[in-house]
């Protein structure tokens, strides 16, 4: 069978060779245009004028529009339409789009907006969250507040308490593919988009609405993505919007790419926070009450804000049972990008702000971090007593594995005897020091948004007996389209060059949901299994009439349709069907089960199951410079029973690093007057090769996903991302040797970072 195999990704070599298609590699016809946004100068401010006439003059520049050109209202919000595609007459922050220019090649067009003038009265943008909070910027009326128990009184008789706070720094999505639209103009207002996005089915409605189209009108068609990681959820609109706009207007086909300063000054990122808390605990660090408050730098527009904010709270408890706990989200609304999904929707955010809590605990009573983690972790999924299982918003959480998975990985990684070097080391030594953490994670997985939950499928068998794929998921490089490849061709018996992967094409599924919450293959592998077993129980049907048996006697295995008494090659079958006038043709559909949330209550059960892992970390910090880098890391982590575990690792790997990314060399840093500073890799630092840790052991939980999933395989796209919290906490243990302060670690902890919490730990 298919599934469980290493394969790997059906791409790889195309992806190394360069022969991977991506938008700005398909072919286009002559007379292709290409498109750039005019951007604004300032971050807030009344647009009073634009003088356009020297871009319009410019060589090769066919058409310059502005909003007052747009015939339909031309929305981008995939949530609450307050993001027009070119500004009216209020600028909110500096690189918003103002006007569009369509030329005969992208690098006219991108010299071309740079001879506007504009007239704008500029205002004081509102940038910080403080700033944020006098002018009451914000987009909710005022903060959510999730949680339970008397959690006044429980600080009050707590025996000891802490209160604290930590700035934790946005992202850069970094997609190596930059955001890319392509639209080519049919008959009859017809458009064709080729877009490099997540959620191919909201391209399409955007674009619908913004050329006043029905949906049926706009196609749009998805390949793979360079890499989307939740900055292609709704970070594409805009360019495809642009595309069909223009195309329409000069009936040409039009293709717009950002090029990757614009895509970094345009399109949000990672949501920012501060995290104010208050915890109070026992002498030996069992938690009994919890105040956390969480602040969310959402930028100029609501985009998906909502959400993201709501699963930090949904993940303020990380892997701990807390039993009197009040969570306050204030989601702020400043002048600045909109920030956006990233890996993890905010959940990285909350369960910093839990795994800090933990940390800070730890210090003040003295003890090792790891030891009030086990504490205070969800009872076992085996444990019956029922008590302590139930999370802040009444979800009982019946499948914990963190006590097991982390026994398993302290035992694996010899954790007592490296954390008795690693104070051994950092007794002897005064400049180099040392440090060691161990994180766990517990991902919710699933939409909270709960109609989402949903996909579909449309499988084709040709007479020959070859197979064509197709569902409403994406492919950003996470592999998903060769795990649900794999998943056919198990249910066919077939191998997997049997299987031909197709481009996710609205005209094919319809009403998809994006590619997101790491849901890809649990929803998009369960309706392709739908669809596979309809076609094979008409086979089966067919083939057992022939034969005089039961179609339930009837094997798909090894490329054979195999009876009781006689096989069929699959073409064989195939062809028999075909000739008996049977459909070979079939769609499924899948809706997650048992998942019900209200969000204003923050009560329900949002998540059919979690997903778990844990990741230790050693680092080395340079008590001269803060200057700092990973030894070793060792990783377990549950991908359930894993459809490729070769692929699963690989998203475990990559997660790691770009979590680990997040909390140390990657800082966003925007000036007073809004512009951000860090918009290319010269000041923006990601990860490299050489940042990877020097011992990297990766493995998977040797388990199966009690919740009836796809072969009872977990999701794991977004979940290892916060194994990188590891790194942050490793730093933060190294910093605290050097003193007996608490070190206060600020994320990213980039080298100033660090060089300033070793001031603060030597007090
Ligand atoms: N892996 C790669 N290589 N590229 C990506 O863009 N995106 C991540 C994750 N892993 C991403 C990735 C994010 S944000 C999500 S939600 C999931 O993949 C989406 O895919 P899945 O649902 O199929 O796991
Ligand atoms: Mo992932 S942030 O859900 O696209």
């Amino acid at each position: 069978m298919s599934v469980s195999k290493p394969l790997p990704h059906d791409a790889a070599a195309l992806h190394v060779s360069g022969a991977a298609r991506y938008v700005d590699d398909i072919p286009t016809p002559r007379g292709t245009l290409h498109l750039a946004f005019g951007t604004s100068p300032v971050a807030a401010g009344t647009l009073n004028s634009m003088d356009l006439s020297a871009v319009l003059e410019t060589p090769g520049v066919i058409a310059v529009l502005t909003a007052s050109d747009l015939q339909h209202d031309a929305d981008c919000s995939p949530s609450n339409h307050d993001e027009p595609l070119l500004a009216t007459d209020t600028v909110h922050y500096v690189g918003q789009p103002l006007f569009l220019v369509v030329a005969t090649s992208h690098h006219v067009a991108r010299n071309a907006v740079r001879r506007a003038q504009f007239d704008i009265t500029a205002q004081d943008p509102i940038l910080t969250i403080e700033q944020a909070l006098a002018a009451n910027s914000r987009f909710e009326d005022g903060p959510r507040v999730y949680g339970r128990g008397d959690v006044a009184g429980a600080l009050n008789s707590a025996c000891k308490t802490v209160k604290g706070s930590i700035n934790l720094g946005g992202q850069e999505h970094f997609y190596l593919e930059g955001q890319a639209a392509l639209a080519l103009p049919g008959e009859d207002g017809d458009l064709l988009i080729h877009s490099s996005t997540q959620h191919p089915t909201e391209i399409q409605h955007k674009v619908a609405h913004a050329t006043g189209q029905p949906m049926h009108s706009v196609r749009v068609e998805t390949r793979r993505m360079g890499g989307g990681f939740g900055g292609k959820e709704s970070q594409g609109n805009a360019l495809a919007i642009a595309c069909a706009i223009a195309a329409l207007h000069t009936g040409h086909p039009c293709k717009m790419r950002y090029d990757r300063d614009d895509d970094m000054t345009i399109t949000g990122k990672r949501h920012d926070f501060r995290i104010d808390y208050t915890c109070g605990f026992d002498a030996d660090g069992t938690i009994h009450a919890l105040d956390v408050v969480h602040y969310t730098r959402c930028g100029w527009a609501q985009d998906l804000s909502l959400p993201v904010a709501d699963r930090a709270m949904l993940h303020a408890d990380n892997a701990y049972f807390l039993p009197n706990v009040r969570i306050e989200s204030h989601r702020l609304k400043t002048n600045m990008q909109s920030a956006t999904a990233f890996r993890g929707f905010g959940g990285p955010q909350g369960m910093l702000g839990m795994e800090r809590i933990v940390d800070h605990v730890s210090h003040s009573l003295g003890l090792d971090p790891l030891i009030v983690r086990q504490k205070n972790f969800y009872p076992s999924g085996g444990d019956i007593s029922g008590e302590k299982k139930t999370t802040p918003y009444g979800q009982r959480v019946e499948d914990c594995i963190a006590r097991e998975l982390v026994n398993e990985l302290t035992a694996s990684c010899a954790y007592q005897t490296r954390r008795a070097a690693v104070t051994e080391w950092n007794a002897k030594n005064a400049i180099i020091k040392r440090g060691l953490a161990l994180t766990p994670v517990k991902f919710g997985i699933s939409f909270t948004l709960t109609h989402l939950n949903q996909a579909g499928a449309l499988v084709h068998v040709y007479q020959d007996g070859s197979v064509h794929l197709n569902h409403g998921g994406t492919e950003m490089g996470q592999g998903l389209f060769q795990k649900v490849a794999q998943v056919a061709a198990s249910r066919f018996g077939l191998p997997l060059d049997a299987i031909k992967i197709t481009a996710t094409d609205t005209a094919k599924v319809p009403n998809t949901s994006a590619t997101a919450a790491s849901s890809g293959s649990d929803l998009n592998g369960m309706a392709v299994k739908i669809a596979c077993d309809t076609l094979c129980a008409r086979i089966a049907q067919h083939v057992s009439d022939l034969h005089g048996c039961e179609a339930s006697a009837v094997r798909f295995e090894n490329g054979h349709v195999c009876l009781p008494q006689h096989s069929y090659s699959f073409a064989q079958a195939a062809q028999l069907a075909y000739q008996a006038r049977i459909s070979l043709s079939a769609t499924g559909f899948y809706k997650t089960p048992d998942i019900q949330w209200d969000r204003i209550k923050g009560q329900g059960r949002p998540f059919f199951y979690f997903a778990y892992g844990a990741a230790v970390t050693e680092v080395a910090v340079d008590t001269l410079t803060g200057e700092n880098r990973i030894l070793r890391t060792d990783i377990l982590h549950d991908a359930g029973a894993s459809l490729n575990p070769a692929l699963d690792i690989g998203q475990i790997e990559g997660g790691y690093v770009q979590g680990a990314g997040w909390l140390t060399t990657e800082e966003l840093v925007w000036d007073d007057a809004g512009r951000l500073r860090t918009h290319a890799p010269s000041t923006y630092k990601i990860p490299a090769c050489s940042d990877r840790p020097g011992i990297f052991n990766v493995a998977l939980w040797d388990g199966e996903n009690p919740a009836d999933t796809i072969y009872k395989s977990k999701a794991v796209g977004e979940p290892p991302f916060m194994l990188g919290m590891s790194a942050f906490f490793a730093l933060s243990d190294a910093v605290a040797a050097c003193g007996t302060q608490y070190p206060d670690l600020q994320a990213p902890a980039t080298a100033e970072q660090v060089f300033s919490a070793i001031k603060r730990a030597r007090g």
